[in-house]
This record gives C-alpha cells, sequence and structure tokens, in this order.
C-alpha cells in the first residue's frame, strides 16, 4: 500500500471527526463534490468572518449577495462562454475523460502544463504515449471543452442558464447601484462570498478541486487616472516572495524578496490596489497559520490567463503533498467586464470626472476559494506528537473554543460541569461539553479537533470553586476560580491573556 499522505492523514480525520468527507457516500461518492460536518462548517464560517476582518469591515466595503444561476447572456458578454474551457482528452475505449494537462502533469511531474498552451498539450501527449489512465485505452486528441454547468431556466424549458462560475459577475451586473450606495464615489468595492460551480473534467487532489465550492471574492473599481490606495501605507513594507511573467517563463527558482512597495516602485506590479491586496493576503494566510516563507506569488503566463485579465498573480503557499499551490488569485480585470456589460446591456457604466472626462471604472479583484484555505488551516496545524493527533488550529477560528468535562458524572460533579457550560455559553462562548469515557481519551478527542481549551470540573470544584484549564498546545493545565473564568477566558480568546497567565499553574509531578 502506498504510505499514506499528510492529505489522507487529514482527510482520514476530518472525515473521523466530522470536518468534511465526500459528498453522496451511501450512493458510491462523486468526485468533485465535500460535504461538510458540524467541525468543518463552523471551522469554514469563522474563516470567512476572519476574511471579512481584513478585506471588508476595516475598509467599509459592500456585501452582496446574488443568484447563483444566471442567463447565458451574462457569460456571453463576459466572455466566460467563449473562454472558459479547459483540453480535455477522451479515452476511445471506455468513453472517460480527462483534463490533458494533469495527464501530462502526473506522467512527467512538470507543473502547470496549462501554462504551455494547446498546441504543447496536443504534441506532448503524442510524444509522451499517454494511455487512459483508467483502462489503458487509447486517447483521442484534446478538445477544449467549456466546464461551466448549464441548465434551463423554468421548468418547462425556455432560456439556457449556466451555474456561475465566479461571483465576480454579479459585482459588474450590480455595479450601478453599488455606486449609488457608496455615495457615488469612487473608490470603492463590492464583495460576496458565496457558492460557485465548475464542471471539472476529471477532478483530483480532493478538496483543492471541487465541482462546487465557496469562494470569496472582492472587485475594487477606481479611476485608473487616481490609482492611489489610501490604505497602502498599511502593508508597504510587507516583504513578500515573487515571481513575475519573465521569471515564470525562465523558470527561474528563486522568488524576488522584496517589500511590496518595492514591487510597485520596479513595476512589477502595476496598480497600487493590486500589490496593497497582495500585502494583505499575505497577512491574513499568516492568521491561518501560515509562515510568510511558505508563501509566495506567481505571475501568470499569458496561456495560463483568465481572459479578463491583464496581470493576474497567484497567492500559493507550500504544501506538504503537493507542493505550491493557489489558494488566491490577485488580477487586474482592468476596465474589461464593465465594458463588455456596457455594450451587451446597453447600460451606461460610465463615471463622470470633476473635469467632464468620462470613463469606465477598472476592477482589482483578490478572490479566494474558501475550501481550500479550510484544507490548508488543517494541514498547517497538524502535528502528530507520540501517538495524538493535535490541530493547532488558530484560537480565533477553533470550531469550539472551549470544552467543559465533569471528571466524573456522580457527587454532583456533572451537574457542577453543565453549570459551567451554561455560564460560559452565556457570555458567547462555543462549548462543547463530553461526560463520556475516560478524561485521557477526552483530552485526546479536543486535541484532535482543535479545541484550544478544556475545564475540568472535579471535587476541588465541590470543595472550593476551583476548576483546571488546559491547554491543547502545551498541555499545561491551570487552576483558577469559577468567579474568575468568564473575564480570563474572555481575555485570552481577546489575545491580551496567554494560557499560562490564567490561572495558577498546575505543578505536575
Ligand atoms: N474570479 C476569479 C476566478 O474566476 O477564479
Amino acid at each position: 500500500m502506498a504510505p499514506k499522505t499528510k492529505y489522507d492523514i487529514i482527510a482520514e480525520i476530518a472525515k473521523r471527526r466530522g470536518f468534511f468527507w465526500p459528498s453522496f457516500e451511501i450512493y458510491g461518492g462523486m468526485s468533485g463534490f465535500t460535504t461538510y460536518g458540524d467541525l468543518g462548517t463552523k471551522l469554514k464560517r469563522n474563516i470567512e468572518a476572519l476574511w471579512k476582518e481584513y478585506f471588508v469591515r476595516k475598509q467599509g466595503f459592500l456585501e452582496l449577495e446574488a443568484p447563483v444561476i444566471n442567463p447565458e447572456r451574462v457569460f456571453e458578454a463576459s466572455g466566460h462562454l467563449e473562454n472558459f474551457k479547459e483540453y480535455s482528452a477522451e479515452c476511445s475505449q471506455c468513453g472517460n475523460s480527462f483534463r490533458a494537462d494533469h495527464l501530462i502533469e502526473d506522467k512527467t511531474g512538470l507543473e502547470n502544463v496549462e501554462a504551455m498552451g494547446g498546441d504543447a498539450i496536443k504534441s506532448m501527449m503524442v510524444e509522451l504515449k499517454i494511455k487512459c489512465p483508467r483502462c489503458g485505452g487509447a486517447l483521442k486528441e484534446p478538445t477544449l471543452i467549456l466546464t461551466m454547468f448549464k441548465t434551463e431556466i423554468g421548468a418547462t424549458g425556455g432560456e439556457v442558464g449556466y451555474l456561475r462560475p465566479e461571483t465576480a459577475q454579479a459585482m459588474f451586473l450590480n455595479y450601478k447601484r453599488g455606486i449609488i450606495h457608496a455615495r457615488e464615489k469612487l473608490p470603492f468595492a463590492l464583495v460576496q462570498s458565496s457558492k460557485v460551480a465548475r464542471n471539472e473534467i476529471s477532478p483530483r487532489r480532493g478538496m483543492l478541486r471541487l465541482r462546487e465550492f465557496t469562494i470569496m471574492e472582492l472587485e475594487l473599481f477606481f479611476d485608473p487616472e487616481s490609482p492611489d490606495c489610501p490604505w497602502f501605507g498599511d502593508v508597504k513594507d510587507a516583504v513578500i516572495r515573487l515571481y513575475n511573467e519573465d521569471m515564470v517563463e525562465n523558470s527561474v527558482e528563486e522568488p524576488l524578496v522584496l517589500s511590496v512597495e518595492e514591487a510597485v516602485e520596479k513595476k512589477l506590479i502595476i496598480t497600487e490596489w493590486q500589490a496593497y491586496f497582495m500585502g494583505l493576503s499575505q497577512r491574513f494566510i499568516e492568521t491561518l497559520g501560515v509562515p510568510a516563507e511558505n508563501q509566495r506569488f506567481r505571475a501568470h503566463l499569458p496561456d495560463e490567463r483568465a481572459h479578463y485579465s491583464a496581470q493576474p498573480y497567484d497567492h500559493e503557499v507550500k504544501l506538504e503533498t503537493w507542493g505550491w499551490t493557489e489558494i488566491s488569485g490577485c488580477a487586474y480585470r482592468t476596465n474589461f467586464d464593465l465594458s463588455n456589460h456596457m455594450e451587451a446591456s446597453g447600460q451606461n457604466m460610465e463615471v463622470r470626472r470633476e473635469d467632464g472626462t468620462r470613463f469606465v471604472p477598472h476592477v482589482v479583484e483578490p478572490s479566494y476559494g474558501l475550501d481550500r484555505l479550510m484544507y490548508i488551516v488543517m494541514e498547517n496545524s497538524y502535528e502528530r506528537r507520540g501517538k495524538r493527533n493535535i490541530m493547532h488550529i488558530p484560537k480565533e477560528l477553533s470550531p469550539y473554543q472551549v470544552a467543559v468535562f465533569p471528571i466524573v458524572k456522580k457527587d454532583g460533579i456533572a451537574e457542577k460541569a453543565v453549570e459551567i457550560r451554561n455560564l460560559l455559553l452565556s457570555k458567547g462562548l462555543w462549548v462543547s461539553y463530553d461526560a463520556g469515557g475516560s478524561i485521557g481519551r477526552r483530552y485526546a478527542r479536543v486535541d484532535e479537533i482543535g479545541t484550544p481549551l478544556a475545564v475540568a470540573i472535579d471535587y476541588d470544584t465541590m470543595e472550593s470553586d476551583t476548576l483546571t484549564i488546559r491547554d491543547r498546545d502545551s498541555w499545561e493545565q491551570v487552576k483558577l476560580s469559577i468567579d474568575k473564568l468568564p473575564d480570563a477566558l474572555a481575555a485570552y480568546f481577546r489575545g491580551e491573556n496567554p494560557f499560562l497567565e490564567l490561572g495558577e499553574k498546575v505543578v505536575r509531578e
């Protein structure tokens, strides 16, 4: 049996404990779909909330929620119907289809074969004599296939519709309302965190390539003649690792290591807004537990670029199983989308400057796959310590903040523990309660699901109103009195009190 990869380990814990698992299990499953359990749903929600802290609340950007199903004319105008395609190779024997660039990557170990373009992909399939991975049959020449889900709007047919492959189009369709709600002032942004669907040809890598997933997108509208970002100073000194287009083209191994400000000065990043979002993105991903040295920004080559983008940078993080992996794209979309919708809809999207000149706003877009981020948090927080699995999920993100355990169920201890649980719930904390099995097994469980603190209720609690708190990361324990507990925990989760200052350290013999 092949050795377990880190992904296998995380996916096993995820399934057993209830973070996520393959969908439609009872009917044999279907690749490209994931179902989230209690822990995964909460972890995703917390990551999304943190994203809004970084990218929405502080800047006063505007949120939006728009339909998943869109009429065909939206994607005609956006260019997706013509461009949202991948090279697919169909097996002449079993009829299964596969993404041609991925087959080449699997056979050669090359990365990013998509960027080599269609002609190279077709000839490499022949030169490498690539066969069907399912049955060994001959594969037909790859052809471009639209990877959007098609549907009909209206139960008796009628209009063709598509499930959106990105939320961004809604921001462009609703731009005219957005600018009114932004008091007619640029720059402003519309943001959306919601489901999208991509009809992947042959999804692989589990959570990393899904057919239905949540995307967190932001479209920042600005005047290209006033391109300054008012918050640029907050990130200008952030040091990033960057590969520009030339470096990618020439397979340069070592990145440029430079500040965001230098990257703009050297025109490696065209707009200050894009540089701002890249610096912010690095900080956001550090908060998810990924150190800056395991992050990099890589420019797209022309064949790899989305049709709308003048300068896209992928934000990548290093994963143990798959190496450098895209978690976000930061694209300069220019006025491509608004101009297209202006032409197709006949609606004027222009803005008038004070000097009377008119222009269609330009757009910078940072866009994240939330499902990937969830996996990345789990992989980065995982530790195997002895026989234990520990998820050091950052405390701001943990599905549950505190676990409450009665040491035993008798002598009123369970009832006291329920009281403590209710007290913590009343303070707004996410609390789990577990009275079953040995205390060691209960600690092991909370370590594995990433609950930062566990409160144990014992005979001391009954006698002197004191209880013990255990730290998931260090396994240290402190004692404190019940009346101090709510304030101590609130300070801890605000990041004001390190664990050992929550009470008196328990010295183990
Ligand atoms: N809007 C970004 C993407 O489609 O990936």
